[in-house]
């Protein structure tokens, strides 16, 4: 494996979305139950999730490839939580990449991304996806509820002041 680097995906052409597909369908081989209908619903997924959080939308690259992302919302209004906070809409890791550490680059890229507009994070996770549970967990979050298949897990930031939304 080429040295990973991690960067801000800065456009979103056809040929880049055809490529976060590829990742995507690939890294949730064995759990399409939490990976969407196919590709068609990532497509649409993934245009959304551009258009929601383009700021915090991270891509890991191993040599010349892309191994996986991580989607960061700085500003997402939680219904749960009652007010806006942070939330990982996507994090996957291609099938051939995954366990070789590039999750945790991208995981603290993220999380040091958010920490600098929000003082907790949101994210949903399939409630049999043990081993994604187990990787949060060992981040600091916590399951908080359940709606569905679909377990609520949140995170406490320790936000660094100067740069949080609401001091105007
Ligand atoms: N294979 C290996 N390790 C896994 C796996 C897996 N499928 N899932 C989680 N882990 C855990 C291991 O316990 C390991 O812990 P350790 O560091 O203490 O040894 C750690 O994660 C592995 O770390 P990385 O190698 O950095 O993780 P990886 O690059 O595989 O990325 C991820 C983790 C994103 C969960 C990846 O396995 C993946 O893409 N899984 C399928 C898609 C998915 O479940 N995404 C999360 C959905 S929830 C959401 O998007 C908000």
């Amino acid at each position: 494996m080429g040295a990973v680097k991690v960067k801000r995906l800065e456009r979103f052409s056809a040929e880049i979305l055809e490529e976060l597909v590829g990742v995507y369908m690939r890294g949730y081989e064995g759990l399409r139950e939490y990976g969407g209908e196919g590709e068609g619903y990532a497509k649409r997924y993934l245009h959304w999730c551009w258009s929601k959080a383009r700021d915090g939308f991270f891509v890991a690259e191993a040599g010349r490839e892309l191994a996986g992302f991580i989607v960061c919302d700085r500003d997402w209004y939680s219904n749960y939580e009652g007010r806006t906070v942070g939330a990982i809409h996507e994090f996957v890791i291609d099938r051939k990449f995954q366990g070789r550490g590039i999750g945790h680059i991208l995981m603290e890229k993220g999380l040091d991304y958010l920490s600098h507009y929000t003082d907790r994070v949101e994210l949903w996770v399939g409630e049999k996806n043990t081993g994604a549970i187990e990787f949060y967990e060992s981040y600091g979050f916590r399951r908080v509820g359940q709606s569905g298949i679909w377990i609520r897990m949140v995170k406490d930031l320790h936000a660094k002041p100067d740069k949080l939304q609401d001091e105007g």
